[in-house]
């Protein structure tokens, strides 16, 4: 029977790029996908930037941007990442869409007022405020000690080192994260989700225990439910309300009835799950209500396991009290560590860039191979190591894998015209074993256990490779009485080859797409196993399939980032002092504190259009302490020919007074794409000069150009 089955991972925050640890799991989930696919199931495979909350929010108003504009820009660098690496969402969208804004309010609506009793409780508490800032400071913005495991540093609404859900008040030693000030007390009222009521406690209980978890998270999980610490450092017996509103400013979707009130981003991100597939349904105009009743819709979300609580009991009983289809099961990953086991931070990764490795012309499914050779249906960590990568990748799948065709298809186009023959008895008996072993990686597949399923795959590839070493085509070859052998002996390895390439084409769907090319065969599936090809089939001559790693490129990629790139190109909508990244040292004997960019050619050059401009008006942006709003004048005419001005926003007002700018020509960026800010909009940028390490050397110079030089003169 044909399953229906809507999957998703975790909907990454849109504060920056996905790193590593993204990528590991959007190919964890992929691989699953693409499997069950080639098993003739119909998958629906949807991601969304997690775009709501106070970090983003205040990361925003850092940036001078709305942030909507924020999460905008983030969204519009995902591709490249999801693309080259071959991870096949059928849909990316957005928390923040109209879809997400409608389903939050509506789930709201339906616990609030469940017939059976609401599940909403308004209550007036305590909160931080920040007194220095003059704002209720969200949970991520106070950090203190955990109060459970007594790790430091961790943030107000939960510990990173044990997975405690707490409320930020009760943190130990508090402090606010933007102003350092200890925060003090004051009373706002929030709505509670309660899942204390009898009604969610039975359901979970249930829902967590039955046996569908990976056992390590249902353990877990069980300990949440017995014990739990208060504010005054004892603990209480049961699960706790959750509060799920926070009070304005905040980035996020309204509460319905309660003007002021937003709804926690927690409450309103994986609801995004929901959204995405309901943007989805619409695209292909199916009906979202319809295709969620379909009673066999399987729904599972892939995760790391720092975000067990939220999809475990949050989730479910979001869905289940507001009269919805539950989960059918959540699939928790451990973390990725890169190289010396070295944890990466949740924000900003470490070590292996994942753009970068594409750049390098690395291939994207040496680390889909890799990734896959280690993860398993266990809730454990693991870690990449580069030594590792390349011994693994070039011995499996060039030494191992890859070998078979190269050896086998050259003999069958130079002497049989790409023809194949009879299998001889021997080859017959070979090819039913890898065929009878189908059975056993579906179901490692299935459970996600693909490093047992790949090792499984390796084994039967060294039973081929020991078949040609018994064999030796090579000699074969140079009997032309043997001929016939040659050719049964080649069939057999292509075919064989062609089982291999089944079994690894949910982790190498593009080399087995070059793979089905030369064979001249359609689409690989689970069914093909079983429908061989024939004698006489008649394959194209073999093309390279895969490059050997090289440890080149891994030293490249593991190269500290200021000598390779340091291309912290100024945005438009400030001349930004650069800050290098923590991975990105100053570095001091370099010109102005970093090593000089990348090479680039005349013509990427020739792109950037800089004029000429006069600053004919200056004036300070009233909220922002960095920006200087500047009209200039670059020599343009509107169409009924009157002088035009552009509106620039830009981060001098550390060294400028805007009187001091007003008259003087300096340098824009006239072909920049406009930018909507807090502000309003920036029409290009100008050019200033700045140290890399702006706190021992401060100052930003604004660029003037000598006497004579007039409005709109291109600079080249
Ligand atoms: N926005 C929330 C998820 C909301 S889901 C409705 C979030 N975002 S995240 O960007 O921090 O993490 C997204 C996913 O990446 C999570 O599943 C997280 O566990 C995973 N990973 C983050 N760092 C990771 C590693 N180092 N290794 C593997 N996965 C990692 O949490
Ligand atoms: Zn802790």
């Amino acid at each position: 029977m044909p399953r229906h089955i809507f999957v998703t991972t975790a909907l990454p925050y849109a504060n920056g790029n996905f790193h590593i640890g993204h990528i590991m799991e959007y190919i964890q989930a992929d691989i699953w996908v693409r499997f069950q696919r080639m098993m003739g199931h119909t998958v629906d495979f949807c991601g969304a930037d997690d775009t709501h909350g106070a970090p983003i929010m205040i990361a925003a108003e850092k940036a001078g941007v709305t942030p909507q504009q924020f999460v905008a820009d983030i969204a519009a660098g995902r591709k490249p990442y999801l693309d080259g690496f071959h991870i096949q969402f059928d849909n990316w969208h957005s928390t923040d869409a109209p879809e997400n804004h409608e389903l939050a309010q509506s789930i709201y609506r339906a616990l609030r007022d469940n017939s059976e009793g609401s599940l909403i409780e308004a209550r007036s508490i305590e909160q931080f405020y920040d007194p220095q800032k003059g704002m209720f400071l969200p949970d991520r913005f106070i950090k203190g000690e955990c109060p459970r495991c007594h790790g430091k540093d961790q943030y107000g609404d939960n510990c990173e080192e044990c997975g405690a859900v707490y409320a930020p008040t009760e943190l130990i030693n508090p402090y606010s994260a933007l102003s350092g000030a200890k925060p003090e007390l004051k009373t706002s009222e929030h709505f509670f989700f309660k899942l204390s009521d009898p009604r969610c406690v039975a359901f979970l209980t249930e829902w967590t225990q039955d046996g569908k978890l990976q056992p390590e998270v249902a353990n877990k999980i069980k300990e949440w439910f017995t014990t739990r610490s208060n504010p005054d450092g004892s603990t209480s017996t049961g699960l706790g309300d959750w509060d799920i509103s926070r009070d304005a400013p905040y980035f996020g979707i309204e509460i319905p009835d309660a003007p002021g009130k937003y709804f926690y981003v927690w409450l309103d991100a994986p609801i995004g799950y929901l959204a995405s597939l309901k943007n989805l349904c619409t695209r292909r105009g199916v009906d979202f209500d319809a295709y969620l009743a379909n009673p066999a819709l399987e729904q599972y979300h892939f995760i790391g396991k720092d975000i067990v609580t939220f999809h475990t009991l949050f989730w479910p009983a979001t869905l289940k009290f507001s009269g919805r289809k539950v989960p059918s099961n959540i699939f928790v990953h451990g973390f990725l560590t890169v190289n010396n086991g070295e944890k990466m931070s949740k924000s900003r990764g470490t070590g292996l860039d994942p753009l970068k490795y594409l750049k390098l012309g690395m291939n994207p499914e040496w680390l889909r191979y890799y990734l896959a050779a280690k993860l398993s249906g266990r809730n454990e960590d693991i870690d990449f190591n580069a030594d590792d990568f390349m011994a693994r990748v070039n011995a499996d799948l060039i030494g191992k894998y890859v070998n078979i065709a190269s050896r086998a298809a050259g003999f069958l186009t130079k002497r049989f015209g790409g023809q194949l023959g009879p299998v001889p008895e021997d080859g017959a008996a070979l090819l039913h074993d890898l065929r009878e072993a189908r059975h056993n990686i579906e179901q490692l597949y299935e459970a996600r256990e693909t490093a047992k399923a790949l090792k499984d795959t390796m084994l039967l590839a060294d039973r081929v490779n020991a078949y040609v070493d018994l064999h030796k085509p090579w000699d074969l070859a140079k009997h032309p009485e043997q001929s016939a052998q040659l050719q049964g002996v080649c069939t057999v390895l292509i075919k064989a080859f062609r089982i291999l390439t089944c079994y690894l084409k949910p982790v190498l769907p593009a080399l087995a797409a070059q793979v089905e090319r030369f064979m001249n065969t359609p689409p690989l599936t689970f069914a093909s196993i079983v429908q061989p090809l024939p004698a006489g089939h008649v394959i194209d001559p073999y093309q390279h399939l895969m490059q050997r790693v090289d440890e080149k490129q891994l030293d490249a990629l593991f190269e500290p980032p200021a000598q390779v790139e340091q291309a912290q190109v100024a945005t438009n909508n400030e001349v930004k002092k650069k800050t290098p990244a923590p991975a990105t040292p100053v570095d001091p004997s370099a010109p102005g504190g970093e090593a000089v960019a990348p090479t680039i050619s005349i013509d990427d050059f020739a792109k950037v259009d800089l004029r000429i401009a006069k600053i004919v008006a200056c004036q300070a942006v009233a909220g922002s302490t960095k920006l200087l709003q500047l009209t200039l004048d670059a020599g343009e005419q509107d169409e009924v020919g009157q002088p035009k001005t552009r509106n620039v926003f830009s981060g001098i007002a550390s060294l400028y007074q805007p009187e001091q700018l007003v008259g003087k020509l300096t340098v824009l960026v006239a072909n920049l794409a406009p930018r909507k800010m807090k502000f309003g909009l920036s029409e290009g940028m100008v050019l200033a000069a700045s140290h890399a390490d702006e706190k021992s050397h401060p100052g930003i110079y604004v660029l003037e150009p000598s006497a004579g030089a007039t409005p709109g003169l291109r600079i080249r």
